[in-house]
């Protein structure tokens, strides 16, 4: 039986899949492993079962036993991997795509009604019993008519688009290609960075995190944004220069934020909490119990499939 080493607790079924695949090494306490601990605990094994909260980085990587074959990642997003050191070292990576999609739409789309409607103060007016309805409370933004600027039209970009628009959205958008018409399904390109942005009355940010995209949202980029727009993010933290969006928020700038993901996870910027408008999660957007079991599922045929093959189609490196 290979063995292999699960960084964080899975689903219950999930973890019994893998003790009747492998001789497995479960984190049954979900502590979090320093990288010390996760290259002490890979001793033997043959492939690693990671998380988004691992930080796989090249001196990690390099550390690593020579019987590690394969990092198969419980996440669609591989930003926490160095996949070019993994190369190097002949190590497979593997990710975990399309079957987040709708979990993670549903989270872009809550970013996106949470922060335009104000949900923040709303929740936290109606637990103190600290309001009283008048024709002017908390008024926000309506959605209907309002244009989304879709940054990364991949598959949860694409969802997010058809949801919006069913809710009366005017879809723009900017990926590194332009989709065939048949797929925009009505939604218009923009091939540079400020022409979608100064179109984007509400931003929802949904690229990958990579060296193209790091601090990607930064003073330069946010100051094409139309004056009061709100910024959504159900990516990845590393896109956004935190202070700058702050910045832009203290000075109106930027009406909102809806944000799931941060820089440093579970830290996030103090800068956000004293802005009321900021709508923030706590990283939900594949949590739901069908998600996460078919992930985690994914992950195991991705071992499954490396094992029987010595690749995946879900190979990212
Ligand atoms: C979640 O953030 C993922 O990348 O799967």
């Amino acid at each position: 039986m290979k063995k292999i080493l699960v960084t964080r607790r899975l689903l219950q079924s999930n973890e019994e899949r893998l003790k009747q695949l492998y001789s497995v090494k479960l984190n049954s306490n979900d502590e979090l492993y320093s990288q010390k601990k996760l290259i002490e605990m890979s001793d033997g094994c043959e492939g690693i079962l990671s998380a988004l909260t691992d930080k796989l980085d090249a001196e990690t990587i390099n550390k690593l036993p020579k019987s590690v074959k394969i990092l198969s990642n419980f996440a669609v997003g591989f930003g926490n991997i160095d996949i070019e050191a993994a190369k190097k070292k002949n190590i497979v990576v593997t990710n975990t795509p399309e079957v987040l999609t709708d979990a993670t739409a549903e989270i872009g789309i809550l970013l996106i009604l949470g922060a335009c409607r104000r949900a923040s103060e709303g929740i936290e007016g109606a637990r103190a019993s600290n309001w009283k309805w008048s024709a002017d409370y908390l008024i926000g933004k309506q959605l209907t008519g309002t244009r989304l600027g879709i940054l990364g039209m991949g598959r949860i970009g694409k969802k997010i688009a058809k949801i919006a628009k069913s809710l009366g959205m005017i879809i723009h958008y900017h990926n590194r290609s332009k989709l065939s018409p048949d797929k925009e399904e009505g939604a218009t390109y923009h091939k540079e960075l400020k022409s979608l942005f100064s179109v984007s009355d509400v931003l929802s940010i949904c690229c990958p995190a990579s060296k193209e995209t790091i601090n990607l949202i930064n003073a330069e980029t946010l100051e094409h944004l139309p004056k009061g727009a709100v910024v959504t993010n159900v990516a990845r933290g590393d896109i956004v220069d935190d202070e700058a969006l702050i910045d832009a928020l203290d000075r109106r700038k930027v009406y909102a934020v809806g944000l799931d993901v941060y820089k440093g996870e579970p830290n996030l910027n103090p800068g956000y909490l004293k802005h009321k408008s900021a709508f923030i999660l706590p990283h939900l957007g594949s949590a739901t119990k069908e998600t996460r079991t078919a992930m985690a599922n994914l992950a195991i045929d991705n071992l499954e499939e490396f094992f029987k093959t010595g690749s995946s189609k879900n190979k990212v490196n």
